[in-house]
Parts: C-alpha cells; structure tokens; sequence
C-alpha cells in the first residue's frame, strides 16, 4: 500500500496539505519541505530542477510512495515537466508526480466575469510564464497580468505580516497588479505562502475583486485524479497518517509550520 508525497521548498506546501488533508482525510500523507535550500523563487531552472529530482527520489526510493504532490509553484514551473519527460519514464515508470500549476489554471478563468485576472507569485514562477502559457490553453481569450512579490515569503515565514512594514510591501505588489486594468476581478495566489496573506491583502483590494488560493483547487483535482486513476487510488493506504520532514532544523520546522498547517506538527530531519 502506498502514501501520498507531498514535496515544497519548505514551509508553504503545508497550506496546500492542509487542504489535501480536509478534502480527502483517509488517505496517508509524508510531507517534505527542503528548509535547508529553501526559497526556491530566485533560483534557475537547473537549480531547482535538480533539487526537486532529489526529493522525487527520496520519496520513491525510501518510502512506499507512488504518486508524489509538487506543492510549489516555483518546482511546479521548473522543475515538473522535466521530472515527468525524463526522470519518470526511464527509473520509475510506475510512478506519478504532479504539480500545482495545470489544476489551477484549469479552473482558474471560471472566477473571472470580466475575463481579467492577475497573478501574483515569485520571481521564479512568474518569469517562467507557465501560467501565462497553461491559462492560454484553457482559456484563450482570458487577459492575464502578472506580478512577482519577492519579499512576501520572507514577511510570512517571519511572521510579521501584520507590521506597517508589511503591509506597505503588501499594498505596493497588490496596487501595482491592479494598475494594470480596473477590469481585474480576480487575484491569484500563485505561491504556497500567500494564503496566509489573504486577510491583509482582502483589506486593501476594492469590493469585487477575489482572492482565489490554490489548496482547494489543488485537492479537488486530486480526488478527480483518483477517480481517473483506479491502479493508484486501489493501492493508497488509508489510514490517516500524516508524517513530516525537513531538511533542516526540525524544531523551527514544527513551530513555524504549524502556523501553515494550522495544527501541531512534528518533524524529522533529512539529508538529500
Ligand atoms: N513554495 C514556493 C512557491 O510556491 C515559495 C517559497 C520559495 O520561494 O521557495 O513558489
């Protein structure tokens, strides 16, 4: 029987778990956030390319792991396809890795009523234009603007989101998207940190605009998978079980993550 991996550069794909774990509570769930190189938003392609391989085959090669969550947008835009094109077919053929990106664009264009969106997320996933390029595919006419927040993971994982210094940065990101056109409807959050942002950012957008954060897209394109996919669900173990780890202190790891999971976690530390 086999669990669910859940991979990020740290903290933040723990607010994607979190919805994992409310839509579909039976199955098992092994986490890792590779604190210990973490960001990942300003690194290349090659860089993170290669430290998302790692963690793909930690997860196949030391857990019962078949189907493995890339639950950053940054390793969702670098690092995905290549993993799928060229790590999957040759050394585990029976294994699957999915990302964050394709279920969100998926749905993405169904929020907008004018048909303007704006994304925001780090420099990595947006200078990738991944979500330019999936969103082009599901909904062509849609106008797409987008704006990379390099400082917001720092403001969440320090937990000064509520400062004047914050909120200043919040307001200059937030502001600059939506000068782009009054049009813009909806806002997505295109990083797994930026949910825990949503409350500061709702404060200063105008009436209308919404605020779209991916775990719950993320989860129901999960259960869909699994409905579309019987020779994986058959083989899930379910039994609840969700087991963390990082690569660096586990400590910081619990108590900063709780914040993100939004219950107790404990941890155990990795190498890669
Ligand atoms: N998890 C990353 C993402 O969703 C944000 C943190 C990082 O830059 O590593 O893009």
């Amino acid at each position: 029987m086999s669990k669910i991996g859940v991979f990020d550069s740290g903290y933040g794909g723990l607010t994607v778990l979190r919805s994992l774990v409310k839509e579909l509570p039976e199955y098992d769930y092994i986490y890792l956030g590779d604190n210990a190189r973490s960001p990942y938003g300003g690194r290349s392609f090659e860089t993170v390319f290669e430290y998302t391989k790692q963690a793909v085959i930690w997860f196949f090669e030391h857990h019962q792991v078949d189907l493995v969550i890339i639950a950053c947008n940054t390793a969702s835009a670098k690092a995905l396809r290549q993993i799928q094109q060229t790590v999957l077919p040759d050394v585990f053929p029976n294994k699957r890795v999915l990302g964050v990106i394709r279920p969100t664009t998926e749905t993405l264009g169904e929020f907008s009523n004018n048909g303007v969106v704006g994304v925001l997320g780090t420099e990595g996933t947006i200078k990738s234009d991944s979500y330019i390029i999936e969103l082009n595919k599901f909904f062509p006419g849609l106008v797409v603007y987008q704006e990379p927040c390099p400082l917001w993971v720092h403001l969440v994982e320090n937990n000064v989101i509520d400062t004047p210094g914050s909120e200043f940065f919040i307001e200059y990101h937030v502001n600059k998207i939506l000068s782009h056109s009054n049009k813009i409807d909806t806002l997505l959050l295109a990083c797994t940190h930026y949910p825990l942002l949503e409350n500061s950012i709702k404060k200063i957008i105008p009436d209308g605009v919404k605020i779209i954060s991916q775990g719950p897209i993320v989860a129901k394109s999960l259960r869909d998978y699994l409905q579309r996919h019987p020779e994986i669900k058959q083989n899930l173990s379910e039994q609840s079980m969700r087991e963390f780890f990082t690569t660096d202190y586990y400590a910081d790891f619990d108590s900063i993550g709780s914040r993100f999971f939004g219950e107790e976690i404990k941890s155990k530390r990795i190498t890669l």
